[in-house]
């Protein structure tokens, strides 16, 4: 541990609480991607973000389909700001990689907020004795934010840092981390879940399990999310000054209320410091997340999928309608998607929103979280 203190790469190393020993760093990565190019131009002002929106929400239109004129590929040289925890005994046997969604960064997965206790990675560090690996994804916080939000903001291309990141924390090669791990899970948030989908859809072997956290396939009810957003340039927002203009973000709380939080499930004082910490999103990253988790996954691994009964922008505010008295909720519809999973189970957290993570649920999605992981051969201990 303390040797790494001389790695360039490494930020800093402080003992956070009880059991959970983290480290801050900067990973250089070096990826490319097949993007689509679209017939869309950065929004420049909140008239023309709001059309950006109107657009995309169209029912009986696929904006992204419409716009489409081709395909390019994108590379570059980034940096990714992550942040490493492993119990103070040592790290565990397995890693968790941790990809967050739209509006936040990798603070979701370990929320200072009321003395962190909303931390998952204090539960999955301290109780479970995981390691976490949370990052800033490409392009957001203090990871390499993009500079052309359209073209070259899209999923594909953080799909690679993802893919970049977790072949280095299984070759022991991240600066900063020597562990050597026996298996690596990847847990997703919304956004960061149809990511995880599709980097495990395209190489099912990388990972050793998987969780979809606020996540179906039923694309109907994004027009909702994109909607209740209520966008405007984000760099118009004084915290979110450093990204270039095409980047979009919510105009008040109202907007992150309406996508991530469900009546009476929240502390009205969280959605205000949620709202304050807010991260942006690209409209690349908009026009790319329905198409990215289409596609049938062969992964023959567990995955569990886990979703807010009144999640808005992949249940349209009740996961539990279905219509179909054999389809017990919208989530549990993935089974058709991922026909080898070993086991699949679908959860519904009773009450909670799309934040999962900022509800007073978080105690139940976090320990059938690590339950199940538990349960199916991916204990840390
Ligand atoms: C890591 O960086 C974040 C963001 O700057 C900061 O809030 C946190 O305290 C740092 N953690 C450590 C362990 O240094
Ligand atoms: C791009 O969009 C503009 C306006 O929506 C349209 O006039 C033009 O034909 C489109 N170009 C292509 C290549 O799709
Ligand atoms: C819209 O079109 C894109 C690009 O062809 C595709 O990837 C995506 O799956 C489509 N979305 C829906 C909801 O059909
Ligand atoms: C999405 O869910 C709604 C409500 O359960 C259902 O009517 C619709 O068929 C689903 N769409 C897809 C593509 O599964
Ligand atoms: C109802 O759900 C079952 C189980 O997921 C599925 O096999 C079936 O096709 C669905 N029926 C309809 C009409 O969508
Ligand atoms: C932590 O969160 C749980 C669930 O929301 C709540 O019941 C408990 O009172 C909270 N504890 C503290 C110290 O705030």
């Amino acid at each position: 541990m303390v040797q790494s203190l001389t790695i360039a790469a490494f930020a800093a190393l402080t003992s956070v609480a009880a059991a959970a020993r983290c480290q801050n760093l900067t990973i250089p990565i070096s990826v490319s991607a097949r993007n689509g190019v679209f017939n869309q131009t950065n929004p420049t002002n909140a008239i023309e973000a709001t059309n950006f929106a109107l657009r995309m929400s169209r029912q009986g239109h696929n904006y992204t389909q419409e716009s489409l004129t081709g395909y390019n590929t994108v590379s570059g040289n980034y940096q990714i700001a992550a942040t490493y925890c492993e119990p103070d005994a040592g790290p565990g046997k397995v890693v968790q990689v941790l990809t967050h969604g739209i509006g936040f960064d990798r603070s979701y997965w370990d929320f200072s907020y009321n003395n962190y206790n909303y931390s998952y990675v204090r539960e999955a560090v301290d109780h479970y004795g995981y390691s976490t690996f949370a990052f800033d994804r490409l392009g957001i916080g203090m990871s390499t934010h993009f500079t052309d939000p359209i073209n070259e903001g899209q999923i594909w291309i953080e799909v690679a840092a993802l893919r970049y990141l977790t072949q280095g924390l299984r070759a022991s090669s991240i600066p900063g981390i020597s562990a050597k791990f026996q298996k690596i899970v990847h847990v997703g948030h919304s956004f960061g879940s149809s990511q995880t989908y599709a980097l495990t859809a395209a190489d099912p072997s990388i990972s050793d399990g998987l969780v979809l956290t606020g996540f179906s396939q039923n694309g109907s009810f994004a027009s909702q999310f994109i909607l209740g957003s209520n966008f405007i340039i984000a760099n118009t927002v004084p915290a979110l000054s450093s990204y270039v203009t095409g980047y979009l973000a919510p105009q008040s709380a109202v907007g992150v209320q309406i996508d991530f939080f469900a009546p009476n499930s929240f502390d009205p004082q969280l959605l205000q410091v949620a709202y304050q910490n807010g991260q942006p999103v690209t409209p690349g990253e908009i026009m790319t997340l329905v198409g990215a988790s289409a596609k049938p996954n062969p992964v023959a691994k567990p995955v569990l999928v886990i979703t807010g009964e009144h999640d808005t922008p992949y249940c349209g505010g009740d996961c539990l309608a279905t219509g179909n008295a054999s389809l017990p909720s919208i989530p549990a519809a993935s089974r058709m998607f991922l026909p080898n999973a070993a086991p699949f189970q679908a959860f519904i957290v009773p009450g909670s929103g799309h934040g999962l993570n900022f509800e007073y649920s978080h105690p139940t999605t976090y320990g059938t979280i690590l339950n199940f992981l538990a349960q199916n051969g991916l204990a840390a201990k």
